[in-house]
């Protein structure tokens, strides 16, 4: 029995010896895509000693993925070659589509980072291969079985220690989607045995470091209908008219010139576009009254009407025929009721705007618009418009008064606005140009919204500066650096709408373009710009002090030369704006990388970051800013949000992010902005989610992550008191689970102390708060708690006395704000 332990353990030391004291010099390297999806998996590895049994590395872990085109279906990579050159530079090559003419290349110095990738019209433009060597590349491939399957690739014979490091480089990721996917549900076997934590946390006495004061701000984009049927108040759904197949990419055949209207038996309905009211504004609705008759508007979703309150009605209007007379304005329930009616009159041969006021004698969510002409004859309408007369600070043109309002109570210290992908558009034509979202309504050029509908610019770049302006909000605008998004359709451009860029030609008009922007937001009444935001409506200046130029956009050489012609010329002009550039749409790869690159050769001040990720993200990269260079530019982290699997809000995703924002308090020193995306959602119109709000007509509905989003923004501070802590418990599972900011406001001379607890047990928290000069005796004290999977809480606020600091109850899944005086 000894003897056979013996042999036993003999077997395992040779086993170990031979795994890690054998290892090859050399081996054979594989390059290879799956061509059963058309190399969606990305380009993967494997290794061989003898060329010819083969090992994959990280099964199907695709070390880079072909960027071309829209999401899904068009990023493919078809026949890859990977060629090492005489410098050593790893480059890979693969064709876009079937037609192997399109093609796409990247270079790597270890196959692991990969640089943005460009696109090109023949392999004759790749920049260090030649088409011969390409072809000989291609000729050599092999033909290998892996896992059962017959793939073609290219094969390299490389040091071992390449090979070795794509392992480790397979196993930390898969170490890291482990612990960042962890998740609450498993708490219960996670933490069985854990008994309630203690932390005792010390102000360490040093001074009080300087924090941005703008660091929560609000994203705003025209995502799941957040302008249009959204904040935007207008109540008519295609008032002019202007939505049409290619909105919806042809996609819905209802949705046309003619969508959310109707006319009744003895009403002709007709569009048409000859003498329209403005070249931008081409289509309007012809109608043809043969008997009286009814035409009609359902809103969006129906059209909410408030008993007692008063609308605003308006039309452009022109009689084709002769005859003409009385038109009848209602609005109508459901159930036909008349909720509220007027008579206009006054028709012309030529386009006149007409307006009335309708008072509603009783109400209904879901009423519509009725325009009832009483005379035969042919007429011609557009711009079909009703407001209510309360809207967000009853602004003509305003917004919905609720919605506005949850807006503002988060104290955001900024707005960001037209998005995200909105503001660079999919596609050149699809680009957001400001210009032509300023104006009289019937001159602003409507437009296709990616999100797949459609965009009036009713809201456009003036009411967001009024809306910034009402609630003490900073402008942010974010305008395209000259390219649209990197994952932009085609649009019949050969290489899709990325790589063409704005030409350069007309570069120098669009850099014009941005520049008007200052001068229209900033100069005064005697600049040509400036006399425009006056002639709106808006003589004093908005006070604009930064720009955001891109938005995750694919750094390549087409962006940086148009980011910098549009960098510079902002520059030299207008050195007092502060200019943010993109680093693209990852915490990490191949944009973060080249981005934070460029952003730095050009000392560009501040660079937007953006990362949907899990919560376990949050949790477990408290430090991701603790090491950033306080040299470089500063961050503003433009868009994020913890997303789980299904993509609910609830105490997780909220804990998760008042985490990430305590992390933010404390490297307040280089973050300088952060804004949760995205803000709005309607009800059954939501393209995307998680998001902060949602609403439909009647309704607003405040997330979890709405209240930490409003309890940072209303606990903001301009100062960081670091302290010092001692757990009771050093396991990093637990301790990563509490997180803590202590700030000091210094208009109010508050403190503030946020604890996030997202452990399933009770955590008692000291604060030596003797250390902090306090003034007052009590304490406000607002908590935010429920179960990881509860939708719907919100906080409760309360007085607690000073002396309670120092054991403080913190319950399970909670987030808790303490405030007070000092000094
Ligand atoms: O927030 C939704 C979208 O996410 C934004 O439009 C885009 O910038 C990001 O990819």
């Amino acid at each position: 029995m000894k003897e056979k332990c013996f042999l036993f353990l003999l077997l395992l030391t040779v086993i170990h010896y031979k795994s890690y004291a054998n290892e090859p010099d050399s081996v054979y390297l594989f390059s290879y895509t799956h061509t059963q999806n058309e190399g969606r998996s990305g380009l993967l590895f494997a290794w061989s000693i003898d060329n010819r049994e083969w090992h994959t590395i990280g099964n199907d872990f695709g070390f880079v993925y072909s960027d071309y085109g829209r999401w899904g279906s068009e990023k493919r990579m078809i026949k890859p070659i990977v060629i090492q050159g005489h410098d050593g530079l790893w480059q890979a090559v693969w064709y876009l589509d079937h037609t192997n003419t399109l093609v796409a290349y990247t270079e790597s110095k270890d196959l692991q980072s990969w640089k943005p990738q460009t696109f090109l019209l023949t392999e004759n433009e790749i920049p260090l291969l030649t088409v011969d060597e390409i072809n000989i590349a291609r000729e050599k491939q092999k033909q290998v079985s892996i896992l059962e399957h017959t793939q073609t690739g290219s094969v390299n014979k490389v040091p071992w220690g390449l090979v070795d490091e794509l392992i480790k480089k397979v196993q930390v990721a898969s170490y890291r989607n482990n612990l960042w996917g962890e998740t609450t549900k498993l708490d219960v076997d996670r933490f069985a045995h854990l008994q309630s934590v203690n932390v005792s946390i010390t102000p360490t006495g040093n001074a009080p470091k300087k924090i941005s004061d703008m660091l929560v701000g609000a994203f705003f984009e025209d995502i799941n209908y957040a302008a249009d049927g959204g904040l935007y108040a207008e109540l008519v759904q295609n008032r002019d008219f202007e939505y049409t197949l290619a909105d919806k990419e042809c996609k819905d055949k209802d949705w046309t010139h003619k969508k959310a209207w109707q006319a009744s038996d003895g009403v002709g309905f007709a569009i048409d576009s000859v003498a329209s009211i403005s070249p931008q504004n081409k289509y309007y609705a012809k109608l043809d009254i043969i008997k009286e008759g009814i035409f009609s508007n359902e809103g969006f979703d129906g059209i909410p009407i408030r008993s007692g309150e008063k609308y605003n009605f308006s039309f452009f209007i022109k009689k084709m025929s002769t005859k003409s007379g009385k038109i009848a304005i209602r609005l109508v329930g459901k159930d036909g009721t008349v909720l509220a009616s007027t008579v206009v009159k006054g028709l012309t041969n030529n386009w006149r705007n007409i307006g009335a006021v309708l008072t509603a004698i009783r109400g209904d969510e879901n009423a519509r618009l009725e325009i009832v002409p009483h005379f035969k004859g042919r007429i011609a309408l557009d711009m079909v418009s009703l407001f209510p007369q309360k809207t967000f600070k009853n602004h003509k043109n305003g917004l919905r008064a609720d919605l506005a309002q949850a807006i503002a109570d988060l104290h955001p210290k900024f707005i960001r606005f037209p998005g995200g992908c909105v503001a660079h558009g999919d596609g050149l034509e699809n680009i957001y140009h400001w210009k032509n979202t300023i104006g009289p309504l019937e001159e602003r050029i409507p437009q296709r919204n990616l999100w797949g509908y459609h965009q009036t610019v009713g809201l456009g770049y003036y009411e967001y500066f009024q809306f910034c302006e009402d609630i003490g909000a900073a402008p942010v605008p974010i305008l395209a650096a000259g390219v649209p998004c990197q994952n932009s359709e085609k649009h019949g451009h050969p290489l899709g709408g990325q790589q063409d860029g704005i030409p350069m030609s007309d570069m120098q008009n669009y850099v014009q373009e941005i520049l008007d922007l200052i001068e229209w937001a900033n100069g005064d009444i005697h600049t040509e710009w400036g006399k425009r935001r006056a002639d709106a409506g808006h003589p004093k200046p908005f006070n604009l002090k930064y720009i955001g130029i891109g938005n995750e956009d694919l750094i390549s050489t087409v962006f940086k030369d148009r980011f910098t012609m549009i960098f510079n010329a902002i520059k030299a002009k207008y050195p007092e704006i502060t200019v943010i550039g993109t680093v693209g749409p990852f915490f990490e790869g191949s944009d973060y990388a080249e981005g934070w690159k460029f952003a730095r050769s050009l000392n560009v001040p501040v660079v937007d970051e953006h990362y949907y990720v899990p919560p376990g993200w949050f949790v477990y990269n408290q430090d991701f800013y603790d090491q950033y260079d306080r040299n470089g530019p500063m961050v503003y982290v433009g868009e994020y949000a913890a997303h789980l699997p299904g993509r609910p809000n609830n105490i997780e995703t909220a804990l998760a992010e008042a985490i990430h924002l305590t992390a933010l308090e404390r490297n307040g020193d280089i973050v300088k902005m952060s804004s949760y995306a995205p803000l709005l959602a309607k009800a059954h119109h939501t393209q995307w989610s998680p998001d902060m709000i949602y609403f439909d007509n009647g309704a607003v509905i405040l997330t979890t992550d709405y209240f930490v989003q409003q309890l940072f923004g209303q606990n903001a501070g301009d100062a960081y008191i670091s302290t010092q802590p001692i757990y009771s418990n050093n396991d990093e599972k637990v301790k990563n689970r509490i997180a803590w900011s202590l700030v000091k406001d210094s208009k109010t001379k508050d403190l503030i102390f946020k604890v996030v607890n997202l452990l399933p047990v009770k955590t008692t928290v000291h604060l030596d708060y003797e250390k902090l000069q306090l003034k007052a005796d009590s304490v406000s004290k607002t908590v935010l708690e429920g179960r990881p999977d509860a939708k719907y809480c919100q906080p409760q606020r309360t007085a607690i006395p000073l002396q309670e600091l120092n054991n403080l109850q913190l319950d399970p899944y909670s987030f808790t704000v303490f405030r007070m005086s000092s000094e």
